[in-house]
């Protein structure tokens, strides 16, 4: 059996890639990351992927004349890799309906929110003005709708009138380390699937805020 293919593609600091970097070093016969590709030369993520001996290429988007012609020289990229699954960790670029549509059902994405709450960015700021009790994470299957996809699994924070966005960001950001490994695991373990807009696990639809991720 071949191990399953993984591609990540960043834009930042990559604490999500390190979270799935280090998951998925245990288990390389199985399925491992085989590519980053970052936009951005500088992001400290591709240290993280060289430091873990994971081949990297950097993209700027700048050097194309629009964004079609920047994705299509992604997914060139990218399916020099046959992946099985697309991880977007902090990659900060919009998406063409042809890309999104090209990896319809294994491409995921992990955004600082409860969705269908706070889609874009600001998020733990637009939590505090909102004064909201809870906040969270929400991994989902990437459709032509920015952050609007099926969410796969949830993660929740209470919010404590001490909380900053810095405070908010810090404690999101532990559990997206949590919760990017196991929805990309039930993945690869071919246990999640995109069905007609809905998400299956194990076969069963989930609901429409998805698994909700008990931390032990
Ligand atoms: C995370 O907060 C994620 O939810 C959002 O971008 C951030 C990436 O952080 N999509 P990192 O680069 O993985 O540290």
């Amino acid at each position: 059996m071949t191990a399953k293919s993984i591609v990540v593609l960043i834009s930042g600091s990559g604490s999500n890639l390190q979270a799935l970097l280090n998951h998925f070093s245990e288990q390389p016969e199985k399925s491992r990351i085989s590519a980053v590709i970052s936009n951005k030369a500088d992001a400290y993520g591709i240290e993280r992927a060289v430091r873990a001996g994971v081949p990297v290429h950097v993209l700027p988007h700048n050097d194309y004349a629009d964004r079609a012609s920047f994705d299509q020289a992604l997914a060139g990229q990218i399916d020099k890799y046959a992946p099985d699954l697309v991880i977007l960790a902090g990659f900060m670029r919009i998406l063409t309906p042809e890309f999104t549509d090209r990896y319809l059902g294994r491409l995921l994405n992990i955004h600082p929110s409860l969705l269908p709450k706070y889609k874009g960015l600001d998020t733990h700021q637009r939590v505090l003005e909102a004064g909201d009790a809870e906040h969270g994470c929400s991994v989902h299957f990437v459709t032509s709708e920015l952050d609007g996809g099926p969410v796969i699994v949830q993660a929740r924070i209470a919010v404590t009138p001490d909380d900053t966005v810095n405070s908010l960001a810090n404690k999101v950001h532990l559990l997206e380390h949590q919760i990017y490994p196991l929805a990309a695991q039930w993945f690869v373990d071919d246990r999640l699937q995109l069905e007609h807009n809905a998400v299956l696990l194990d076969g069963q639809p989930l609901t429409a805020n998805g698994y909700q991720y008990q931390e032990n």
